[in-house]
C-alpha cells in the first residue's frame, strides 16, 4: 500500500522480476545529478532492483553486482550521462573512500549515482537525494519505501508515484 504523504512512497513487491520492472519505471524519469541511496539487508534486493534501474534508463551495459568491484561505470547511446552503480559495503575506512574519489561522484552534473550500503558512509551524500529503504517480508515479498530528502529529488519522486499509481 503507498503511504501517501508528499515525501514518501511505499510498495510491496512480490517477486524480483516486479522489483526489476518498478525499478526500470525509476530508472527512465532520472538524470544527471540524481542520487539513489538503496540501503537494505543483505539479499533485500538493492541490486535487483539497481538492475531495473539501469534497464528503464536504457544503460548499455547490463548492471551486476558491484560487491567486489565497488564501482562500475555504466552509460547509454543516446547522450554523455554516465550512471555509477556503487557498493559501499566493503569499504571501511575514510582513506579507501577518498582513494576512489567518490564525493566528486556522487551528485556530480553529468553522473546518477545508484549506491548499495550507503549508511557506511553517510558524509558522502549531499542533502538532496532519494533514500530507499528495502525489507525482505518473506522468501518473494520485499518492501521498498522510498523518501525524498530536497527539491531535486521530491520532483523525482513526483514523476515516480505518477508514473507507478498515475496519482
Ligand atoms: N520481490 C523480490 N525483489 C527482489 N529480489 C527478490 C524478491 N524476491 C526474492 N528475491 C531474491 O532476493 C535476492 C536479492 O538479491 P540482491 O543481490 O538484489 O540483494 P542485495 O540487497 O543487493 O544484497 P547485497 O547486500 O548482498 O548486495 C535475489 O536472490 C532475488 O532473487
Ligand atoms: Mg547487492
Amino acid at each position: 500500500m503507498p503511504i501517501l504523504t508528499k515525501d514518501t512512497l511505499e510498495f510491496i513487491s512480490r517477486s524480483p522480476d516486479q522489483t526489476l520492472r518498478v525499478g526500470a519505471r525509476l530508472g527512465r524519469h532520472l538524470n544527471g545529478g540524481d542520487i539513489l541511496a538503496l540501503e537494505g539487508d543483505l539479499g533485500s534486493g538493492k541490486t535487483v532492483f539497481a538492475q531495473g534501474i539501469g534497464m528503464g534508463w536504457g544503460a548499455s551495459s547490463r548492471l551486476v553486482s558491484p560487491t567486489y568491484v565497488l564501482v562500475r561505470r555504466h552509460r547509454r547511446h543516446q547522450d554523455a550521462l554516465e550512471l555509477y552503480h556503487i557498493d559501499l559495503y566493503r569499504l571501511t575506512t575514510a582513506a579507501e573512500v577518498e582513494m576512489l574519489g567518490l564525493e566528486e561522484v556522487i551528485g556530480a552534473p553529468e553522473t546518477v549515482s545508484l549506491v548499495e550500503w550507503p549508511e557506511r558512509h553517510m558524509g558522502l551524500f549531499p542533502e538532496d537525494r532519494l533514500w530507499v529503504h528495502l525489507r525482505i517480508l518473506d522468501e518473494y515479498r520485499r518492501s521498498l519505501v522510498f523518501r525524498a530528502q530536497g527539491d531535486r529529488h521530491q520532483a523525482l519522486l513526483n514523476q515516480f508515484r505518477q508514473e507507478l499509481l498515475g496519482l
